[in-house]
């Protein structure tokens, strides 16, 4: 009896699905310019996009702008001298992107000045840029319309601040050491020598590759939403150690890119 309820359950099932031809509950792909599908990210993934643009529409005609994305990129999916351009009609600039990974951001600045009172687009050229978990870039990401006001000042070049040890050493001192430096606790000593050589107890990374803040898994572990690491941000949550403002996490982001130095 309860069986033959459960078969007449499922011919219901059955018959609702067939009226709302369930088959097609999936959207069809977006499709690109030539009628190609667009890959689209896992359904738990998220997509990148731009989230800000600095500034938002008058620029120099040596500015420097703060491209921010949601989330945190791969930098080894885009070229730094090909990611980005300024455009005017025919008038093509292009220049370099630094990736400022604390802050989710590239930063781009034309090669050359640009003509002043004229309305530049700004051109993203690198498509197959991904997050740090493999999301692409949104296709219908909007780009901003600029225009040129030489009255406003010229930025400087992309330099980085050149951060040296002692200004990192402060850090660790104040907000880790009560756990690293004390040897029982068996963590990996934060000194320079100890971070430059040492690989991670967690995963298959160097803690820290000078030169390179976004493989550096002491990163990694700083950033508190940054979404892949083993086990909790640093200093973890569950103790009474002051966490690093973005300033300082920035700090330790400039003295890798600087090649970590003593
Ligand atoms: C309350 C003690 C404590 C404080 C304070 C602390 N840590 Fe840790 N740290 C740990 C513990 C425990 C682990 C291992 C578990 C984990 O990763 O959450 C760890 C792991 C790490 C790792 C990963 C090591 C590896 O081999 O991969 C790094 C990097 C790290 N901490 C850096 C820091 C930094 C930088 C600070 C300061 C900003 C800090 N920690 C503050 C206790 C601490």
């Amino acid at each position: 009896m309860r069986r033959r309820r459960k078969i007449g359950a499922l011919a219901t099932l059955a018959a609702l699905c067939l009226l709302s031809s369930c088959g097609q509950l999936e959207p069809e792909p977006p499709l690109d310019e030539e009628g190609e599908p667009i890959p689209m990210p896992d359904p738990h993934e998220e997509w990148l996009y731009f989230e800000e643009f600095a500034p938002e529409d008058e620029i120099s005609i040596r500015p420097t702008i703060a491209i921010t994305f949601n989330t945190y990129v791969n930098p080894s999916t885009f070229t730094s001298y090909a990611a980005a351009r300024l455009t005017s009609r025919d008038i093509r600039n292009s220049g370099r992107v630094d990736y400022r990974m604390t802050r989710k951001q590239v930063l781009f600045r034309p090669n050359a000045s640009l003509e002043p009172d004229l309305s530049y687009v700004l051109e993203w050229r690198a498509n197959d840029v991904e997050s740090v978990t493999g999301s692409p870039l949104h296709p219908f990401a909007l780009l901003p319309r600029y225009t040129t006001n030489d009255e406003l000042e010229m930025s400087p070049p992309l330099d980085r601040p050149n951060v040296q040890w002692e200004e990192v050493e402060e850090l660790f001192d104040r907000h880790c050491n009560d756990c690293h430096g004390d040897s029982s606790w068996q963590l990996p000593e934060l000194t320079r020598d100890g971070l430059v050589g040492t690989r991670s107890q967690q995963v298959e990374s160097m803690l820290v590759e000078p030169f390179h803040p976004a493989r550096s898994y002491l990163m990694h572990k700083i950033l508190p939403d940054y979404p892949i690491r083993r086990f909790t941000e640093q200093p973890p949550p569950w103790s009474d150690a002051e966490p690093l403002s973005i300033e300082e996490i920035e700090r330790i982001e400039h003295w890798i890119a600087a090649g970590a130095p003593r």
